[in-house]
């Protein structure tokens, strides 16, 4: 195994969830009022609208599609009855349509961020960074499971990718697992965890920062001021 294999795969990823970590502790601990969305709701609404459901309607189920496919080792799945036919089915076709409702989302963002004046002049180089960023990284990864799965069907990345992913979480790193793992889904990983390492110094923070309680918060009166 390579110094640039080791580097890749047990290195940039540590590198990532420290600076992912360290950085949300210091920007809670120093910009906890810079710590928004920045909304541009009231200079476009209409592409915002459609790109951020789109969006939002296909991370959602990819995110849960990525627990299925990397946290949950096979033989977990098949021992509540999913065998290998009903998963690679199940990737293959839901995790497309997703995957593209994802892109599709991200090509009304990315393209409204850039063309729509008003929305440009309200964007910092990190929120422009961030667009083009996550974009690349919804079209690779759109690209290795509708193409790259197709294409090398011997390949099975939740022997390879899957395992390497779970063994970083145990402290046994193991770079020789991504050897050969195709290019699509190496570019689609790296990318995937530099937008963690850039997460905290974005306006990526606002994930965190769903306002669940909104759903059973308690009424807020208002009353006239007599005066
Ligand atoms: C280091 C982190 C990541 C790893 C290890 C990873 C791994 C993978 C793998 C193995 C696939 C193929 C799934 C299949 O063919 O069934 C995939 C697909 C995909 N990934 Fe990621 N990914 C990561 C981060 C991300 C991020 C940050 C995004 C951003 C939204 C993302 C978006 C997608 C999309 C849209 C697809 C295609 C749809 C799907 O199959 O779910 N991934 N990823």
């Amino acid at each position: 195994m390579n110094m640039i294999e080791q580097f890749l795969w047990v290195i940039v990823p540590y590198l990532a969830v420290a600076t992912c970590i360290v950085g949300h502790i210091f920007r809670y601990k120093t910009d906890q009022f810079g710590w928004t969305a920045k909304s541009s709701e009231f200079v476009e609404k209409k592409q915002l609208m459609v790109g951020s459901i789109l969006f939002h309607i296909g991370v959602i189920p990819v995110i849960l599609g990525h627990v299925a496919g990397l946290v949950i080792p096979k033989e977990w799945l098949h021992a509540i009855g999913v065998n290998d036919h009903l998963y690679h089915i199940g990737a293959v076709y839901i995790g497309s349509i997703f995957g593209f409702i994802t892109l599709a989302g991200m090509i009304v963002l990315t393209s409204r961020r850039f063309t729509k004046k008003s929305v440009r002049q309200l964007s910092s180089v990190s929120d422009l960074i961030v667009n083009v960023l996550l974009l690349f990284i919804v079209i690779m990864g759109t690209y290795s499971t509708v193409v790259t799965n197709v294409v090398e069907p011997s390949f099975d990345y939740r022997e390879t990718i899957s395992v390497w992913f779970r063994n970083l979480f145990i402290f046994s790193p193991d770079a020789s697992l991504m050897a050969n793992v195709p290019l699509s889904f190496k570019i689609h990983i790296l990318t995937g965890l530099f937008i963690f390492a850039m997460w905290p110094f974005t306006r990526l923070v606002h994930v965190w920062s769903v306002p669940v309680s909104y759903i059973n918060r308690s009424y807020i009166i208002y009353r006239r001021n007599k005066r």
